[in-house]
């Protein structure tokens, strides 16, 4: 008598199970999308804050009246600068790193240092480091950001 029941039951069961096998399947899929996703361009972060803007149109070490200041683009799957071209910071004094991505979720982690931020798509992070020595420091990506993770380092040079 309850047989029907208990096929109609199983059924459901069955179908979830198969619902999650697929999505597990296209999920990952998805994610492969977004890896070779639409760029968005760094003129459009910081959005009314001119200056900033402007400093992460032409990326690099600005040595300003008020310091050092370190204009990144994190982006799959590289540093700009910091990969192709070190970043040269003067030690002995406070630098002050602006960092932003325009794809995805990065991150970036200074080797030998308590460096270790987050670079979220649209937002600039923050944080200012005084090297004490002369040298060279890793730039890591550590947060997994698409097929080319692995791959996306850079470099900072201490002079
Ligand atoms: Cu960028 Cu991982």
């Amino acid at each position: 008598r309850f047989e029907r029941l208990w096929f109609g039951v199983s059924l459901v069961l069955i179908v979830a199970f198969i619902g999650t096998i697929i999505y597990g399947a296209v999920g990952p899929g998805i994610a492969m999308v977004d890896d070779s996703g639409g760029t968005v361009e760094p003129s459009v972060i910081a959005d009314g804050n001119y200056e900033q803007t402007n400093n992460f149109r032409e990326p690099g070490v600005y040595d300003t009246e008020d310091g050092v200041e370190v204009y990144v683009i994190a982006r799959q799957y590289f540093f700009q600068p910091g990969t192709t071209e070190p970043i040269r910071v003067p030690a002995g004094e406070p630098i002050s790193f602006h960092v932003t991505s325009p794809d995805v979720t990065h991150g970036f982690n200074l080797a030998g240092t308590n460096v270790n931020t987050m670079v979220i798509p649209g937002q600039v992070a923050e944080f200012s480091v005084t090297f004490e020595e002369t040298g060279e420091h890793g730039i890591v990506c550590h947060e997994y950001c698409g097929s080319g993770h692995h791959t996306m380092e850079g470099q900072v040079v201490v002079v």
